[in-house]
């Protein structure tokens, strides 16, 4: 085992040994392509169909209605474009300012191409206004597109809400579920959901594996085209090894996900509440009456987060700060900032994001540094709140004449 505690679960999960040793023989003994005629090959065949209703068993869907891609990003790229050519006729497409860049950066291109994009905000908490999607659809939206939970804060949209007004208009609902599938239970079944993506890597298998859910009846386009692989709608030889690791993960989140909601939240809510009890000026960013079971985002203020994060990693803790550092410049978070946080907590967000492999021991290490790292970096900055307050206006200054 590495010798590091791994609160970083919404960036990647450690495999489950479980799911290592369902996959293993599809890397080693049957290598056979599924695709074939001969009896090896159908062995290999039927392991896939075994994990097809293993993962639409996890998501109260049907065998048939799963599709098998390589990630997330390839089963959001799809659905996305699929969701169009059902309605060519349409123009426009509705999702949301704090979406996971593989759709934003889909959607920017489309906008290229044509299509007319509303991009949604949230407010303080990341949650968004009903009346705002309302208001923005049309007989003219072919998709509305949205996260279930988002990857950075945890905060859980209104779904069926959102995919009930997405229906009275006539458009197509996809629901990028790569952070809820296996962390909230999912019943597809009465569900307004048409198209649901998922990530093998972030529910315990490996990375190279992904589904995309697609109602049945949906007028589905593939995205991939070649031979007849899923039924004609997603070809290239599969990756076995990685599908049957999925569908193995899938059956433990069914037999698991119970116990491993209570005790993420358990020990999730333990971490924040004594953060935020023995650090001073530091709070929670996301929605505390909606929100994934195992996040919490955390600002603290007057100090940068990789810098947190830096400290954290000379005492072995994984975590991930709500910022991507691009080319030198530190670049804020886009999700902290279309929520409004001041520039103050924007800089300096950390996630936490457990597992059910997290333990008491490691939540009470990070509760043991923590403390004195924010102190120390806090000692260090040259930065009074006057100073950081001053700062806040002149980037606005900057940012409005640019
Ligand atoms: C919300 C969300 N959507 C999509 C993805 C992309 O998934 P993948 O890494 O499987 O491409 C991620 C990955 O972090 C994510 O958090």
């Amino acid at each position: 085992m590495p010798n590091c505690i791994y609160l970083d679960n919404n960036a990647t999960t450690q495999p489950d040994p479980e799911v290592v040793t369902a996959l293993l023989p599809y890397l080693t003994d049957f290598y056979g392509n599924p695709s074939s005629m001969h009896t090896f090959g159908g062995q290999v065949g039927k392991a896939i169909q075994e994990a097809r209703e293993s993962v639409a068993a996890l998501l109260g869907a049907e065998a048939t209605e799963i599709i098998f891609t390589s990630c997330g990003t390839e089963s959001n790229n799809t659905a996305i474009r699929a969701a169009l050519a059902a309605q060519p006729s349409r123009n426009q497409i509705i999702t949301t300012q704090v979406e996971h860049p593989c759709v934003l950066n889909v959607c920017k291109q489309l906008e290229r191409q044509g299509y007319g994009v509303t991009y949604l905000s949230v407010n303080r908490q990341g949650q968004l206004d009903l009346m705002e999607l309302e208001a923005a659809l049309t007989g003219d939206t072919a998709l509305v597109t949205t996260m279930y939970a988002n990857n950075e804060t945890g905060t859980i949209f209104p779904i069926e809400q959102i995919g009930e007004l997405a229906k009275s208009y006539g458009a197509a609902f996809h629901v990028d579920a790569v952070q809820a599938v296996g962390k909230v239970p999912l019943n597809l079944k009465n569900s307004s959901i048409d198209l649901l993506t998922l990530s093998g890597h972030k529910l315990h298998a490996p990375k190279g594996v992904g589904a995309l859910f697609v109602r049945k009846g949906f007028r589905f386009r593939p995205f991939l085209l070649g031979g007849h692989q899923e039924r004609g709608r997603r070809a290239g030889t599969e990756n076995v090894a990685g599908i049957v690791g999925l569908g193995k993960a899938a059956e433990l989140e069914l037999r698991e996900m119970p116990q491993a909601i209570k005790r993420e939240a358990q020990l999730r809510n333990r971490l924040e509440d004594v953060i935020l009890a023995t650090i001073p000026d530091c709070e929670v960013n996301g929605d505390a009456t909606s929100r994934l079971p195992n996040t919490t985002n955390i600002g603290f203020k007057y100090i940068e987060g990789e810098a947190i994060l830096l400290s954290l990693d000379k005492f072995g803790i994984c975590a991930s700060s709500g910022s991507a550092c691009t080319s030198g410049s530190l670049e804020p978070s886009h999700v902290l900032k279309a929520m409004g946080l001041p520039y103050t907590i924007l800089h300096g967000s950390i996630r936490f994001s457990l597992s059910r492999y997290t333990t008491d021991w490691e939540i009470n290490r990070a509760l043991e540094v923590l403390p004195g790292i924010v102190q120390r970096l806090r000692d260090l900055s040259p930065f009074t709140s006057d100073d950081v307050a001053w700062l806040q206006s002149r980037q606005e200054d900057i940012l409005i004449n640019r």
